[in-house]
């Protein structure tokens, strides 16, 4: 969702900014902007455009002497992606300049109360922001409206704001949304994500909810938090160990196709990180938060959310606990009966998306212990829950989620395993052999690109299957829809012919999924049903229960663990569709890689 890159040092700004912005492409926006300050000039200059930054970066000029700046990418949310609403924005008089990612609520409200007769150009709650600094700033210092203004926005927001009348100053604040600072000898960089500052930030620093910051150079550049009541505080430094050749495409087409490749390595690298002496092993911290829980409740968005049924189908399996799981959006705000004994899971690729930090409020209020599994280890909702767990899937750039999902079923299915009282298998040579299955059936992609040539041929497309292959299909039917555009469903394979089965018809196609032993012969059964109806089918299936004419026979694979190498041939087939409808794989329409707004 949208991205804020800020900077200000002895680089040029703009070539800082616009790399930051290029490096959060992928986190899906629609419209982008720059505002910098023209040394020569010593005022601010803005450049917007609808489009893709290269837009930005191939319309404009900037070869200027410039060392302080901000910028942006926007996804709509208030008013449509145009010019007029994209960041930066300025106001009214264009002393100050804010780019601004979140959603502040009461922005009607504050132009009722504060901003009578001052002509608002876009339809956007940053407008609005940008005067009232202005409006306050005329019987205070800049720095005081600056705060005055803050403590009337309710909402989410991570802010940078600069003023024509002291150019070397970055005022920064955040509520919500994330927002973090990079410092190295050559200066102070913002970003909305840990990427935007790869390359030119040795230190990185997080910042707590309504920390308010003033990054200036007077002859250093340097900066200084302050607390919601305005007294000092310390930032905790980390060093930033992200380069910049571990968010490149290393050699492939696209960061999807690379990431798909990297499962395998991913698998292992888990295993690392969890083997402790030989043994997959949990903290004892987390292990004993479940004791004596009587539900497990899991909630998550998106792809997670099928990773989050996997993960209910282990915890029933192996640990014994009812699990449920629900969607994040709805459990916010319809929460259902919950058992007194209960923990919560939440399961975020990006640990950032608000609808789950909305449950986490109310979780936290209610008193029930969480615990978030999640990529980024830095993110909210990692820090805001008692406990965290993480993936190591490395960087995701690509929109559609392949390696970390992969990851967050191998760290559930560690999790159950390690709260498991009886062990019947070990799952640590088991999660080895995925690994391995999975280097073969990658090598082999080119088959399946064949496979998508010659069977998806129509505007639409099924997956069906059983316990957790239905899961499997779920996930294998988002991810197609995501970046081909196919309206494609995940079904239950039994619950195809009452009533959806209907929308059969010559050559559409259906994807089985047959990895258990207990349902291969049901689900062939409704494989029959949609032939007989004209359908092209593909199967996909496990080793032990296959078929010689099975189209994709994957290796033999514990059954508990066949989601985990099940779902990389539909990533594939996902792939292999959109590239040959020459969609932009990697940055699908209308979607975000990370949701900021609820
Ligand atoms: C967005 C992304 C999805 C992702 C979902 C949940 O909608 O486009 O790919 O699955 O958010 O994201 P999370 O970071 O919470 O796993």
């Amino acid at each position: 969702m949208c991205g804020i890159v800020g900077y200000i040092g002895d680089l040029r700004a703009t070539d800082v900014i616009l790399n930051g912005l290029k490096k959060l492409e992928y986190r899906g926006y629609d419209s982008c902007g720059i505002s910098f300050l023209d040394s020569s000039k010593k005022e601010f200059t803005t450049y917007k455009t609808v489009g893709r930054v290269d837009l930005l970066i191939n319309s404009f000029d900037y070869n200027v002497e410039n060392k302080v700046g901000i910028g942006h990418t926007r996804w709509a949310t208030h008013g449509e992606p145009n010019q007029v609403n994209s960041h930066p924005h300025s106001s009214s008089s264009k002393r100050f300049i804010v780019v601004h990612n979140g959603v502040i609520d009461n922005y009607l409200e504050l132009i009722a109360r504060y901003l009578e007769g001052v002509k608002l150009i876009s339809e956007t709650d940053t407008e609005v922001i940008a005067n009232l600094v202005e409006k306050f700033s005329q019987t205070m210092s800049a720095e005081e409206a600056v705060r005055k203004t803050l403590s009337l926005l309710e909402g989410s927001y991570a802010l940078l704001i600069m003023d024509n009348e002291e150019v070397n100053k970055i005022y920064a604040a955040k509520n919500k949304s994330p927002l973090l600072i990079g410092s190295s000898d050559k200066g102070i960089t913002f970003g909305s994500d840990l990427m935007a500052l790869v390359g030119n930030s040795e230190y990185y620093y997080l910042i707590e909810d309504k920390t308010f910051i003033v990054a200036k150079t007077n002859g250093k550049p340097d900066f200084q938090a302050y607390d919601i009541i305005g007294k000092k505080v310390k930032l905790d430094q980390h060093k930033m160990d992200l380069a910049d050749n571990e968010i490149d495409k290393g050699g492939y087409e696209h960061f999807m196709l690379k990431e798909i490749s990297e499962q395998p390595a991913v698998i292992r690298r888990i295993l690392a990180k969890y083997m402790v002496d030989g043994k997959l092993k949990i903290s004892d911290e987390v292990k004993a938060k479940f004791i004596n829980k009587k539900r497990i409740y899991i909630i998550a968005a998106g792809t997670s959310i099928h990773a989050g049924f996997i993960g209910k189908y282990y915890f029933e399996n192996l640990t014994k606990i009812p699990t449920e799981v629900f969607i994040a959006s709805e459990f916010a705000y319809n929460q259902p009966l919950l058992e007194k004994d209960g923990i919560f899971i939440l399961i975020s690729q990006s640990g950032e998306t608000a609808d789950l930090r909305a449950c986490l409020v109310n979780i936290r209020q209610m008193g029930y212990p969480s615990l978030t599994i999640t990529n980024v280890i830095t993110s909210t909702l990692a820090r805001e829950a008692d406990m965290r767990l993480e993936i190591f899937a490395g960087p995701e750039i690509a929109v559609a989620s392949t390696k970390a999902y992969v990851a967050q079923v191998t760290v559930l299915a560690i999790l159950a395993y390690s709260l498991a009282k009886e062990k019947s298998f070990d799952l640590g040579f088991e999660l080895s052999r995925v690994s391995i299955a999975m280097e073969s059936l990658i090598d082999q992609k080119e088959y399946i690109e064949g496979l998508v040539t010659r069977k998806l041929k129509k505007r639409n497309c099924f997956y069906i299957g059983r316990g957790i292959d239905y899961y499997t299909s779920l996930e294998a039917a988002l991810k197609l829809k995501e970046i081909s555009y196919i309206q494609t469903e995940g079904f239950a394979a039994g619950e195809l012919k009452h009533g959806t089965i209907a929308l059969i018809e010559k050559d559409v196609p259906v994807i089985a999924i047959i990895t258990q032993k207990n349902t291969s012969h049901n689900t062939r059964s409704n494989v029959h049903e949609v032939k007989a109806r004209g359908a092209t089918t593909i199967i996909i299936s496990l080793e032990s229960v296959a078929d010689n004419s099975d189209d994709i026979i994957l290796s033999d694979v514990h059954q508990m663990l066949a989601p985990l190498l099940s779902v990389v041939p539909t990533q594939l087939i996902a792939y292999y569709k959109a590239k040959e409808l020459n969609l932009d794989i990697d940055k699908p329409r209308n979607l975000a890689k990370s949701v900021t707004v609820e």
